[in-house]
């Protein structure tokens, strides 16, 4: 008999519901909910999974507990939301998609696993993989951007670069995908609120980077919080037990999120413990984080008869099936054995360097004002945000304390010399005092150039962190307005530096700066990174995986929206458009500026009848004009012009880069499998028409800048 039938055959029904425990220590404090100490639980095996407990010696302690001291000594899973970087911080993962990078998305994710797993975790609570197209909504930091297509290709990168070839090699952690799904498009933005779309907006948009994250072989998935069109995800059989288990054959651990599980009688649905756990029961989750509905209701649900120990059985097998795909039956104490090696944690920061420089977005570039020229420069960094080590973490930071982030001061200064370097903040991040801006804005005049810091602060993204105004918050308007102001009486130059974890909506600063650099939050080595792209050392190359708004009232804003029946026309005052604001965003999906300048020619398409088993290698000049080397992105759209379903006026299907020096002009090759240009019928099931496609290639989700060619699917 195998081990995990064997220890089943054992088990209590306290011991068989403490595997579908999952409850929190007190090392970090993500949900609403506070855990006791559970060392008691523990050696009484009625808790069999730990979350947000971290250092490799309470790890250890904690599975010797489970492994000596319990009856069947059942190794304990413990997990953490290690989402970007655990000790040393990357870019938080919309900053991160910008990078148009798969290679560095994989390898962000596995040095993070490396570092998580030293300090004994097994699992971590990520990739989140919510599309969003709304940046009220703070979460739209943790995730992949506005395109599903994007999100799956993160999705892939993210679960191999986690969980690495063997899950249960040390270095490895279970991936969670999540949120199952459709988390984004909350209403108004709000978070937690209801969601109410369309099954094809499900299907075309939340899905597929879930669909990828299975694919890649994530070990668990995270139901979301909220319900979708009623029905709360966390008791979604159509979706948990349908979609994931039966159509896409998953046979990994569902884990509730924090406290979702009782949180069904918020949502209506569950009169007590004992109906809420059944529900999320037969919907398929296995594990119940925090709410402990599992323990206390399931005996209750028994004896009411309306779950089956075998029901109860086939859940504890599955998470006792990941525990032994983790290595954990063979060695709990694997993860933690030994401390990295120093050099690996150095490499680790200068990953993070690279990774962070590559996620920075230049919005602007008036006059070419960057790169600066370092010889002699003084420079002024003011704002909030200028020497702010704790808010370059970003959100979930993970296990990494408020110090040792570098800061665009420390950075400068770094590269300059102190004396070349002023700074005064002006204003808090947050908060009506204006009392430092004389200070500040005294620094302007000794300077050749202002660096400006301004933005959000760490907390005002993430979870729990929904904004309805989209500016910047407190008084940094008024300073920065006054700083503008200063500078342009000195003519002197002023780079802005904004600090988000959403797309903010700030046209006058655009308007008004000399250069912008979307620096979202880039984690440990922030400072440098920026310094590098301010000096020249690196030429930037981010390019944004969001839309930006230019006015709140345009959001939901996105590349990917259907026609309409009477497209925007100026002329015409009876088309799509606003009164008051254009229907163009501020800066469009894939915009980025580099210190190269890019032009696109000479597209080439496959002529003749396309197959849907064949792949089209699709071709365009791209040519250096600038006076710097660069790297270029080029993305490619497709356009299903007439099909039976009206079909998305872009649709993202690849990308590809390619570095130039100046005059130099290259290829770029993007491969599209026709099998892509399928899409879901009028009855929702994939389908494949004839009839011309339109293929669009260039800088950005903004058809004036495409190169336009047209392709004929045939009905073969
Ligand atoms: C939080 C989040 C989820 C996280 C979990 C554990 O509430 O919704 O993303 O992984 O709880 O911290």
């Amino acid at each position: 008999m195998s081990r995990i039938e064997t220890l089943l055959s054992k088990m209590s029904l306290a011991e068989k519901l403490g595997q579908l425990t999952m409850t929190a220590a007190s090392y970090a404090v993500t949900g609403p909910v506070i855990a006791g100490d559970s060392t008691q639980s523990i050696r009484d095996g009625t808790i069999g999974n730990l979350l947000n407990m971290v250092g490799a010696d309470h790890v250890r302690e904690m599975q010797r507990l489970a492994l000596e001291e319990s009856r069947l000594g059942i190794p304990l899973l413990i997990g953490f939301d290690v989402i970007h970087g655990h000790r040393t911080l990357f870019p938080i993962p919309l900053a991160e998609a910008c990078s148009f990078d798969p290679r560095l998305w994989a390898l962000t994710a596995r040095e993070s696993a490396k570092e998580a797993a030293a300090d004994g975790l097994a699992m971590t609570f990520a990739p989140m993989l919510d599309v969003s197209r709304d940046p009220r909504w703070g979460r739209s930091a943790e995730g992949p951007g506005e395109d599903p297509w994007l999100g799956a290709r993160i999705a892939e990168a993210k679960v191999h670069g986690f969980q690495g070839h063997d899950l249960a090699a040390p270095q490895a952690l279970a991936a969670v995908a999540k949120h199952f799904c459709a988390y984004g498009p909350v209403t108004a933005g709000r978070e937690y609120a209801s969601v109410d779309i369309s099954e094809r907006t499900l299907r075309e948009v939340h899905l597929p980077p879930f669909a990828a994250a299975l694919a890649a072989g994530a070990a668990a998935v995270m139901p979301a919080f909220t319900d979708l069109a009623g029905v709360p995800m966390t008791a979604n059989v159509a979706l948990l037990r349908g979609w994931l288990r039966e159509q896409h054959g998953f046979e990994g651990v569902i884990v509730s999120d924090y406290n979702a599980i009782a949180e069904l009688m918020h949502h209506g649905i569950a009169a007590d413990l004992a109906q809420a756990a059944t529900l999320a029961l037969k919907a398929g989750v296995d594990i119940d984080m925090m709410s402990d509905a599992y323990r206390r209701g399931l005996p209750v649900a028994l004896t009411r008869g309306w779950v089956s120990v075998a029901e109860i059985d086939g859940a504890v097998r599955r998470v006792l099936a990941l525990k032994e795909r983790l290595g954990l039956f063979a060695d709990p104490f694997a993860r933690g054995a030994s401390a990295e090696a120093p050099e690996a944690i150095t490499a680790r920061r200068e990953l993070a360097r690279t990774v962070a420089a590559r996620a920075i977005v230049l919005l602007k570039n008036d006059k070419s004002v960057l790169p600066l020229t370092s010889v002699g420069l003084r420079l002024a960094v003011v704002g909030p945000l200028a020497d702010a080590s704790a808010d370059m973490r970003g959100p979930w930071w993970g296990a990494a304390g408020p110090k040792g982030h570098v800061t665009v001061l420390e950075g400068l200064r770094g590269m300059l010399g102190e004396s070349g370097v002023s700074h005064a903040r002006g204003v808090d991040i947050d908060g009506e005092d204006t009392s430092g801006m004389a200070a500040a804005l005294d620094l302007c005049g000794l300077a050749d150039a202002i660096v400006l810091c301004v933005g959000e602060a760490a907390t005002m993204s993430g979870e729990a962190a929904s904004r309805a105004h989209l500016g910047l918050p407190g008084a940094q308007r008024e300073f920065a307005e006054a700083v503008f102001e200063r500078c342009k009486a000195l003519h002197k130059p002023v780079i802005v530096v904004l600090f988000s974890g959403r797309p903010l909506v700030v046209p006058w600063l655009v308007e008004k700066a000399d250069a912008v650099l979307a620096a979202w939050f880039l984690g440990s080595e922030a400072g440098n990174a920026i310094g590098d792209v301010l000096l020249g050392h690196v030429s930037p190359s981010g390019r944004t995986a969001v839309t930006w708004a230019r006015a709140e009232g345009q959001i939901p804003i996105f590349f990917g929206q259907r026609p309409t029946g009477r497209p925007a026309d100026p002329k015409d005052h009876y088309t799509s458009k606003y009164l008051d604001v254009p229907n163009e965003p501020l800066f469009p999906f894939g915009f980025g500026l580099t210190y190269g300048k890019f032009t696109h020619s000479n597209l080439r398409v496959p002529q003749g009848g396309v197959a849907r088993t064949d792949t089209l290698a699709i071709r365009v000049d791209v040519t250096n004009a600038g006076a710097r080397a660069a790297e270029d992105t080029v993305f490619l759209f497709t356009h299903d012009k007439l099909a039976s379903v009206a079909r998305p006026v872009l649709e993202l299907k690849a990308f590809g880069k390619i570095g130039l020096k100046p005059g130099e002009t290259g290829t770029v090759t993007l491969l599209l499998p026709a099998a892509e240009l399928r899409f879901l019928g009028l009855d929702l099931s994939p389908t494949f028409e004839a009839g011309e496609v339109e293929i669009l290639v260039g800088p950005c989700a903004d058809r004036r800048q495409l190169l336009v060619a047209s392709i004929q699917l045939s009905s073969g």
